[in-house]
Formats: structure tokens, C-alpha cells, sequence
């Protein structure tokens, strides 16, 4: 199964996914949390990265394909995937179907959320800064000491979710990533959801969509 998630940052790409991955015992690929563990712990990419994360634009393609072409080339892919947050330009898309070849891509769901729902959610998001679990202050509180009851880990609030990186990464989500939405539709492999429906209808939506290709 191997599956794109698309849509604006805030959408659900993250939570959705989660429900998927364990539902199919197959990683969830985000290339946000590779980019963040890489600037925890010290790495190359991640110096290069931080200041264009915490500003909202987008890290370079190239260096995005390059860690995406390394990290499908692992073992545990062998079964499908989930790719969260990748690809996110016209180029990384192109990138992404000369990399599969024949074994491409066979669907992408485009989470659609009105932006004042985003700026609601990311705003109030908390995230723990070890594993990545994912919380929100109004619809899914973290425990009150703040510790993840997955690994312990601290839960923080992200330095991107601040209300004017958000309006940043929206316009540059219209701009860069909008557009590949006429690109999986001419490929006939689009399926739009409304993100901002109740989980368990989400959740519904995906398996009618998502088990014709589990069988
Ligand atoms: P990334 O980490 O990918 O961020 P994003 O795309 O902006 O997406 P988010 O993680 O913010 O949101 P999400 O859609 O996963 O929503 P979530 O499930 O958390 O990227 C961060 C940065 O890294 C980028 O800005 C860029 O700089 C760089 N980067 C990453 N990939 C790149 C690439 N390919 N190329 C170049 N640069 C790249 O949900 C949000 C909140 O809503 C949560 O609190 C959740 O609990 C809540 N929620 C979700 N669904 C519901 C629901 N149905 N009802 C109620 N609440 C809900």
C-alpha cells in the first residue's frame, strides 16, 4: 500500500495517518519529523534546516529527494507506506514517480480543512518533542504533567505553530503544494475528504477508500 497524504499544514496529514499505519502495520514517512529529529540532534540537515523551518518556507528539493530516496530504499517499505508532508512541490512529485517507477504511487488523500480550522488547531497543538505523538489543548489534551504517556518524552508546543508561521506556511502551502492537486488528479489517483469531520467519520472514509488496495 503505498499512499500519499496530502493537504495545508494543520490538516490532520499526522493524525490520520497514525490511525492507517497501525490499522496496516506500515510506517508513517514524515518528512517534517525527519527534518526535526535532524535538528535534535545536531545533524548537517538539520543546520541547514532550522531557520527555514521556523520561518515556514520549504527546505530545498533536492535535499528532500536525496533524504526520501534513502529512506524508501528501507526494509521496513517493503510493504507500503505512508508519506506525510512529501511530496510538497511540482518537482519532489516528479522526483517521487521517476524514484517508484512502476510500483508508483496508487493513491493520495487530500485532507481539505477551511483555513480558520487551522489556525484554531496549530495554534492549540502540542507535540512530544521524542516521539512525535500528537495532542491538541481543545480536542485531545495532553496528560497535565506534559510527560508523552507513549515514551515520556517532554510534550512542547512546536516553534512553527506560532500564529504568524502558520499564515507563512499557508501561503506557501497555496503556492508550492496546491498545485498537486491537479497533478494526482490527471493521474486519476486524487481523493479529497473533509479533514475537518469528526475522526470516526475520517476514519470510515479512509477504509472504504484505502481497502480495495489492502486486498
Ligand atoms: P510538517 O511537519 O510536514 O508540517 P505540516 O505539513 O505543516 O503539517 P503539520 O504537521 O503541521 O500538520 P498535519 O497535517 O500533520 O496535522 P496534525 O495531524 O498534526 O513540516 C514542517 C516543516 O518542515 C515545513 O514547514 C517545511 O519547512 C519542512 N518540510 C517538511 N516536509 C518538507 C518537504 N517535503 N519539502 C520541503 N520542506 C519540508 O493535526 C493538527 C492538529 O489538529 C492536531 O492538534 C490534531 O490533534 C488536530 N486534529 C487533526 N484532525 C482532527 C479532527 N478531525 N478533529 C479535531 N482535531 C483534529
Amino acid at each position: 500500500m503505498r499512499l500519499i497524504f496530502l493537504g495545508a499544514p494543520g490538516a490532520g496529514k499526522g493524525t490520520q495517518a497514525v490511525y492507517l499505519c497501525e490499522k496496516y502495520a506500515i510506517p508513517q514517512i514524515s518528512t517534517g519529523d525527519m527534518l526535526r529529529k535532524a535538528v535534535q540532534d545536531g545533524a548537517e540537515l538539520g543546520r541547514q534546516a532550522k531557520a527555514i523551518m521556523e520561518s515556514g518556507g520549504l527546505v530545498s528539493d533536492d535535499i528532500i529527494i536525496g533524504l526520501m530516496r534513502e529512506r524508501l530504499a528501507q526494509p521496513d517499505c517493503g510493504r507500503g507506506y505512508i508519506l506525510d508532508g512529501f511530496p510538497r512541490t511540482l518537482a519532489q512529485a516528479a522526483g517521487l514517480d521517476a524514484m517508484l517507477g512502476k510500483d508508483g504511487i496508487q493513491l493520495v488523500l487530500l485532507f481539505d480543512v477551511p483555513e480558520k480550522v487551522i489556525l484554531a488547531r496549530l495554534t492549540s497543538r502540542r507535540t512530544c518533542s521524542q516521539c512525535g505523538k500528537i495532542f491538541n489543548m481543545i480536542s485531545n489534551p495532553p496528560p497535565a504533567d506534559l510527560v508523552c504517556p507513549d515514551c515520556g518524552g517532554r510534550i512542547i508546543q512546536r516553534d512553527d505553530d506560532t500564529e504568524a508561521t502558520v499564515l507563512n506556511r499557508l501561503r506557501v502551502y497555496e503556492e508550492k503544494t496546491a498545485p498537486l492537486k491537479g497533478y494526482y488528479e490527471k493521474q486519476n489517483k486524487l481523493a479529497i475528504l473533509r479533514g475537518d469531520a469528526p475522526l470516526d467519520q475520517i476514519h470510515r472514509e479512509m477504509d472504504d477508500l484505502v481497502a480495495p488496495l489492502a486486498r
